[in-house]
């Protein structure tokens, strides 16, 4: 959700005015997303490196996250939205982990979609975490090292019940991932748009799902064999 801070200089105004129309977004993307019958929506709100950014506006930032969580939680509710978070959750300040506890809590009957914000998190951080967890279950005999699979590894990541990553948006015009689901990304489609965050609504979601839905996913083979095998290469 790139684009808040320079949405906000432009206009002369503080970056906590971007970060708060941002706040905007999200609730019109979310409830946008849900209509669009999405099944998984993950939002990076905060990564670990944010943690560095001045301190008014990292607590400007849990603030709106906190006041999001409130207020939105009848509207998770009456869609079906099951909310969870992904990333070191422990770092957050107190009154915004039991915010996230208590909604992770209140909504985890919803089958509709499952919102999920990455919250200090960090995409190489969760690689190194699984792989920690994987050296000591080695270390104490419980899995042997040719059982160190792909699959052993992806249930170690916070995304494991996840359904496969299949489009990541950046906002904001930057070519690159930022630490985001580095493991997740790699067969993911990515669409970079120019628009700010903070412009970016339902119009804007859409157009990008209908460029996601021209794109070929052939992950690694020729159209020619998908077609033999009577596969779908477009989404
Ligand atoms: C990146 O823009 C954005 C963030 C670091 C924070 C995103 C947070 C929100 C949209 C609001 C709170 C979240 C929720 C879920 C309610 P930037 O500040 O790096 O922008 P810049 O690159 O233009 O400086």
């Amino acid at each position: 959700m790139d684009g808040n801070g320079r949405w906000a200089e432009l206009r002369g105004q503080p970056r906590l005015l971007g970060h708060a129309e941002g706040a905007k977004s999200v609730r019109a993307v979310v409830t946008a997303a849900r209509e669009l019958g999405l099944e998984a929506l993950t939002l990076y709100a905060f990564s670990v490196q944010n943690w560095s950014r001045p301190e008014d506006e990292v607590l400007g930032l849990m603030q709106l996250l906190y006041d999001y969580l409130e207020e939105e939680l009848p509207t998770m509710l009456k869609n079906g939205v099951r909310l969870r978070s992904i990333g070191d959750v422990e770092r957050l300040p107190g009154f915004v982990r039991e915010r996230l506890e208590k909604t992770e809590d209140a909504t985890k009957a919803g089958s509709g979609m499952v919102l999920t914000l990455a919250l200090s998190y960090g995409g190489r951080e969760e690689i190194v975490r699984a792989a920690r967890e994987i050296a000591e279950d080695v270390s104490r005999g419980q899995l042997a090292p040719d059982q160190v699979t792909e699959e052993e590894f992806e249930r170690r990541t916070f995304t494991r019940d996840l359904p496969p990553l299949d489009l990541i948006i950046r906002t904001s015009g930057e070519m690159r991932l930022s630490n985001f689901l580095l493991w997740q990304a790699a067969y993911a489609e990515l669409v970079v748009v120019e628009t700010p965050w903070p412009e970016f609504r339902k119009e804007e979601l859409v157009d990008c799902l209908e460029l996601y839905g021209r794109r070929e996913r052939r992950y690694g083979l020729t159209s020619e064999q998908l077609a033999a095998r009577g596969e779908l290469s477009s989404p």
